[in-house]
């Protein structure tokens, strides 16, 4: 069956990008000129997905502004001739079908997803978590989880490599690869010590479910900091269903993340060809070349 569907979580504090996120949504934070999660409902159709509900919170009415059109803004770019700004201003209302649900009480990702219950109904769905940019040099990441879906009518959680010291800010995935790059999943391990930990491939911000999930998040009690941790209900579906784990093609930018913003700025701006040459010139000036 064919993902047609997405949620994209994005109702959290994002405490660790404080005091920006106080009046702002992390999700708004922007790679050079556009907001993460634009990124992520871009690469969601990308994959060909159609519908996506963003499950949102009080203080994220900004999400919902963002994608909504502007008309009068639209008249003036029309009046002023910034025909290229006007689209683009266009093309962002017109991405995709979008959704919003309220998730009353920030109680964790996995109690952010099971709001989406009665959006998904009876079919499989992805997950891209909204404050995460994935980049690929072949198909975008979220296409490739559901390219892995198509063969193997599974959930697939998408897979990166770390270095082995890092796993243990991870949740790790024991498993045997089956075919390349793709990995039958025997165990999930929340942050492990590099000792424990069965490898080195971790978790990486996108997902694609069956419906069945949602009975596993029900049942799932609160575990760390008063959270339904999304690993406790996989790790219940997972005695029960074939899980997989695609290791992706490319990689994820956790922007919520400090370092990982200033990374990421630099990065896709010395892709830009509007801004390659100029930041390199002062990247040089700056460590003094
Ligand atoms: P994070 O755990 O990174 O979000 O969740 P957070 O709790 O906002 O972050 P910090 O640690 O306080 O900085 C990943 C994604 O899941 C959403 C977040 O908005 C983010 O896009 N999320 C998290 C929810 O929608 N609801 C929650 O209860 C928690």
């Amino acid at each position: 069956m064919r993902i047609r569907k997405a949620v994209i979580p994005a109702a959290g504090f994002g405490t660790r990008f404080l005091p920006f996120t106080k009046a702002v949504p992390k999700e708004l934070i922007p790679v050079i000129d556009k907001p993460t999660i634009q990124y992520v409902v871009e690469e969601a159709v990308a994959a060909g997905i159609e519908d996506i509900l963003i499950i949102v919170s009080t203080g994220k009415q900004a999400i919902q502004d963002h994608f909504n059109p502007v008309f009068d803004l639209e008249q003036r770019l029309e009046e002023s001739g910034k025909i290229a700004e006007l689209e683009a201003i266009r093309k962002i209302s017109s991405l995709a079908n979008l959704h919003y649900v309220y998730q009353r009480e920030l109680l964790g990702l996995g109690h952010a997803v099971l709001q989406a219950k009665p959006f998904i109904g009876d079919e499989p769905f992805a997950i891209l978590l909204g404050d995460t940019v994935t980049t690929s040099d072949n198909a975008p990441v979220t296409k490739q989880l559901c390219d892995a879906f198509d063969t193997v009518q599974s959930p697939v959680v998408a897979m990166e490599t770390v270095p082995m010291e890092k796993v243990s800010r991870y949740g790790v995935i024991g498993g045997t690869e089956e075919r390349p790059g793709l990995y039958r999943v025997h165990e999930f391990v929340e942050k492990p010590s590099p000792a424990e930990a069965p490898s080195n491939l971790v978790v990486a911000s996108r997902y694609v479910f069956t419906p069945e999930i949602f009975d596993y998040l029900e049942k799932t009690p609160r575990g760390k900091g008063g959270e339904i941790q999304i690993t406790d209900a996989m790790k219940m579906m997972l005695a029960d269903y074939p899980m997989y784990g695609r290791r992706i093609d490319g990689r994820r930018h956790d922007i919520g993340n400090k370092l990982e913003f200033v990374k990421s700025t630099i990065e896709f701006a010395l892709k830009r060809d509007d801004l390659r040459d100029d930041v390199k010139v002062f990247i040089k000036e700056l460590i003094g070349e």
